[in-house]
């Protein structure tokens, strides 16, 4: 086990809802697993004028995301946790002088004893990370000679290609990239790292996983809600930046990889890199038009209960033209994938809340069963939440005369490893920025790379002519046209909540 050093963590933005949500409900978790190191504090900081028991209150003793937890626990240890936590308020805001904030750092540190070792985390608005780092610079905090200083990073990382390479730019000029830790929450997924290990530990995958073998390759990411109270946001960045350029290209970059010659983070994240570069670009309007579909869902009776249309949710834009569905078809250009068709979706509003990757394979050449009557297709499906597991389809023969075939599952429940206590996403990442192991955080080129393709989807949804907007009833599948991607070569599987369940079925009531 990596040993964890003595630190101090400090959350910039800790007034907001991620800090209660999923930062302090993580330490806490960590915490109980005695994975804190001994001398550890938060210093949480924000602009709201909050005491260190305020925040405590507000953080821990009230939270609604610990009361089951605390419930049950003695209160010594709910103490000795919430003690840990301290609160700086700003002022007048970020960009004001950090002298003050640096002498309660030190002060926190002589009492602690944490040794100089600090993260940075930004979970501010992306307008204040630039702010934020320049002004730890001015302060003398970014530097290294009385223990390390690490940055986290918060997404969206960047807007459109050309503002991740700014904000790349930005953080540089304070913090080396060894120093900057870019969260994406997908990584810190159990699943999305067992991708890894499905292909690069195991032989009987690997020899298949290519063009010679696989059909296509089908990502779905849905969602059963909708944009609920974020939508002055997500009118602003859409399905494609929300979803799609972070953790549904981080999914196909760990499936479309070559193996790396070893785990340490730049030996995974220099293949990631490849993987993310080799994506076919889609540039002409043509392209653009037959690969891509957009979505956005309109008011609908979902499970008895009358659901809004995007256009009316708090936030957005009555007019808006911002999608809650995107489906794109891409292809990878290099030897092993050549010709093999992507599709990838994602959606607010769908029937069911899931994400799953699909590896179609090809039929057998030589068919001896013909009347067998069922699709000969394999599929491995990899299932990333819920119900998370591992699947394969292949075909047996039905008892009696004759040889009809039908598909059998073989599968694999992450749930049967019962004993097992699998970590929220956050609190792995969180434990890994604290161990300085970057291998989940996406390196500054692979943020890079992933923007590169997806600049000219949005170019096109924002200026091309002959773009649509397709409606979809909230809680379906999204638009129909979406299934003219596969150009009668495929369909979409609409998967049900439990892997086993294929049918298109989803719950309603
Ligand atoms: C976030 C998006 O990054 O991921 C949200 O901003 C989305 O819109 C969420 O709901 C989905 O995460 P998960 O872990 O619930 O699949």
């Amino acid at each position: 086990m990596k040993k964890t050093e003595n630190q101090m963590l400090v959350i910039f933005g800790a007034s907001g809802d991620l800090t209660a949500r999923k930062l302090v409900p993580s330490l806490f978790n960590l915490y109980l697993a005695k994975q804190l190191p001994p001398n550890f504090v938060v210093l949480g900081v924000s602009r709201s004028d909050l005491t260190d028991g305020a925040f405590r209150d507000r953080v821990v003793y009230q939270s609604k995301y610990l009361e089951g937890k605390l419930k049950d626990l003695d209160v010594h240890l709910a103490k000795e946790f919430a003690d840990k936590l301290y609160y700086e308020d700003l002022g007048e805001g970020y960009d004001t002088e950090y002298g003050k904030l640096r002498q309660r750092v030190e002060a926190l540190k002589q009492k602690h004893n944490t040794s100089g070792n600090i993260i940075y985390y930004l979970s501010t608005p992306p307008t204040l990370y630039e702010t934020i780092a320049q002004n730890l610079a001015k302060a003398g905090m970014n530097t290294q000679n009385n223990g390390w200083k690490r940055l986290l990073v918060e997404k969206p990382f960047g807007y459109s290609l050309e503002t991740a390479k700014e904000l790349n730019d930005a953080l540089h000029k304070y913090f080396s990239e060894p120093q900057i830790y870019r969260i994406d929450h997908y990584l810190g997924k159990e699943t999305v790292q067992n991708l890894m290990v499905t292909r690069f530990s195991n032989s009987i995958f690997e020899p298949l996983w290519n063009r010679n073998y696989i059909n296509y390759v089908e990502i779905t990411n849905a969602e059963r809600v909708g944009v609920e109270k974020r939508g002055g946001y997500y009118d602003r960045a859409g399905a494609l930046r929300d979803m799609f350029q972070n953790h549904l290209l981080q999914i196909v970059s760990l499936v479309v990889m070559e193996p790396p010659i070893g785990d340490h983070a730049e030996e995974i994240r220099n293949e990631k890199v490849k993987a993310l570069k080799s994506l076919r670009i889609m540039e002409d309007a043509k392209t653009l038009y037959k690969n891509t579909i957009r979505g956005q869902y309109v008011g609908s009776v979902v499970n008895g209960e009358q659901v809004k249309g995007y256009r009316e949710e708090e936030g957005v834009d009555p007019n808006s033209t911002t999608e809650t569905y995107a489906a794109i078809k891409f292809y990878v250009d290099n030897w092993r994938w050549h010709g093999v068709p992507f599709y990838v979706r994602t959606a607010k509003h769908m029937p069911n809340k899931v994400t799953e990757v699909v590896i179609h394979f090809k039929e057998p050449h030589h068919q001896i069963f013909k009347d067998s009557g069922v699709h000969r297709e394999n599929k491995l499906i990899i299932r990333i939440q819920p119900d998370e597991g591992i699947m394969i389809k292949f075909g047996v023969k039905v008892p009696g005369q004759g040889f009809k075939v039908e598909r059998a599952n073989l599968d694999f429940y992450y749930s049967s490893l019962a004993e097992t206590y699998v970590m929220e996403a956050y609190e792995r990442l969180l434990l890994d920025a604290m161990q300085g192991d970057a291998t989940l955080y996406a390196r500054a080129d692979e943020v890079e790379a992933a923007w590169e393709f997806v600049d000219p989807i949005l170019d096109y949804w924002k200026t091309g002519k002959d773009v649509r907007m397709y409606g979809y009833a909230a809680g379906v599948w999204g638009p129909e046209n979406a299934d003219s991607l596969f150009e009668g070569t495929g369909s979409w599987r609409n998967p049900g909540e439990n892997l086993a369940d294929d049918s298109g079925f989803c719950v309603i009531c």
